[in-house]
């Protein structure tokens, strides 16, 4: 098993610096997510532990020894991309036995790695075909094939589902996952889609512009994201934020967006004035009757009924587009009018850099 530590990694192209400053620990036998929107830095990060680019300074550790001058080839850890590179004039056993061939591994103890991989992959009946008659996914398999038969240390995947159709990618993602329950390796996972984040990992890092914005644990952060940014980012549909200013409301204040006004306790480190984000998920938002407890008056512009669930977006004064997820059917039409009410301890509140204030109010 592997351990993988980042200390103060950065990494400039020409006078470019596109990582600036990045510790993490990826510990043995965990399968880590890196996740954040393209050109954030999350594959020259994959590149760098793989040891296909140099770092600018900082080191990159394998079983805390610094690897820094290490080849790619000698670090014992295996890629896999979101374009298979298979040879393609190689039939799929060719393709998984090539590397090990190359090592002067007897050709025995090559064969029942590749058809256990194989078997683990369910390709065994494609292993004499050649890549271009397999569809996307088998492909994908193989690939991952190619990188299971190497005992790596470490597994560095590289968005590899993103040219997948959508059902072929949710199936992927469930096997990936019962692939990484099978052989426990330690796993490094690149992808700018959040649910694959949510559900394959068991430690996501969110990236921006080459900064680590948060790392925990999927869950923590839809519940206790540490900024708007990853608020945001995780969760589907995103979190409402209303950018808001801070008004005296009795003993307490109150978060005023134009003519939307949500009267909250008193909280420390808001005073009147101040300028506040707050955020609210979809599925924290409840409808509610008593026009008198309302936070907000929204005028429906589409209301989708999927059956076991309704999305409904819409208009409210002072904020752009609100959307509210619900489970079951809402007998919503567009153009209605509602009285909302924001689940108070499900309000996340952050000051005008982005920071949070509190995740849940108290009331
Ligand atoms: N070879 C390169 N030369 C110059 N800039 C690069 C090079 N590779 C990547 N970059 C820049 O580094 C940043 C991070 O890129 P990348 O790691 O590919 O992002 P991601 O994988 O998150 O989409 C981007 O701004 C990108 O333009
Ligand atoms: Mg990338």
């Amino acid at each position: 098993m592997t351990q993988i530590d980042l200390k103060a990694v950065r990494k400039s192209y020409g006078t470019v610096e596109v990582i600036h400053g990045i510790d993490l620990s990826v510990n043995s036998g965990e399968f880590v997510v890196f996740v954040g929107p393209s050109g954030c830095g999350k594959s020259t990060l994959l590149r760098i532990i793989a040891g296909l680019e140099d770092i600018t300074s900082g080191t990159v550790e394998i079983d805390r020894s610094v690897v820094n001058t290490i080849p790619a080839s000698d670090r014992g850890l295996a890629m896999v991309f979101q374009s298979y590179a298979l040879y393609p004039h190689m039939t799929v056993y060719k393709n998984m036995a090539f590397g090990l061939e190359n090592s002067k591994m007897p050709k025995a103890e090559i064969d029942t790695k590749v058809r256990k991989a194989a078997e683990m992959l369910q390709i065994t009946d494609y292993l004499d075909r050649r890549p271009k008659a397999l569809s996307g996914g088998q492909r994908q398999r193989v690939a991952i094939g190619r990188a299971i038969v190497r005992d790596p240390k470490a597994f560095l995947f590289d968005e590899p589902l993103s040219n997948l159709d959508a059902e072929l990618r949710v199936t992927m993602r469930k096997e990936l996952a019962a692939l990484h329950a099978e052989i426990g390796g330690t796993m490094i996972y690149v992808t700018h889609d959040q649910t694959e984040a949510m559900t394959l990992a068991d430690k996501i890092v969110v990236l921006q512009g080459g900064v680590v914005e948060q790392v925990g644990k999927p869950l923590d952060l839809y519940n206790n994201p540490q900024n708007a940014f990853v608020a945001g980012f995780i969760g589907s549909p995103r979190m409402n934020l209303v950018q808001a200013t801070a008004e005296e409301d009795g003993e307490g204040i109150a978060l005023v967006a134009k003519g939307t006004r949500v009267s909250l306790p008193p909280i420390q480190g808001i005073k009147p004035g101040d300028t506040v984000t707050y955020g609210i998920r979809p599925e924290h938002i409840l409808l509610t009757d008593a026009p008198n407890s309302s936070d907000a008056i929204a005028e429906v512009f589409l209301s989708e009924q999927l059956g076991g669930e309704t999305y409904l977006y819409c208009k409210v004064d002072g904020i752009e587009q609100l959307t509210i997820h619900q489970p079951g059917q809402l007998p919503i039409e567009n153009g209605e009018t509602l009285h909302l009410r924001f689940d108070r301890a499900q309000m996340h509140l952050f000051d005008a850099n982005g920071k949070v204030i509190t995740n849940g109010v108290q009331t």
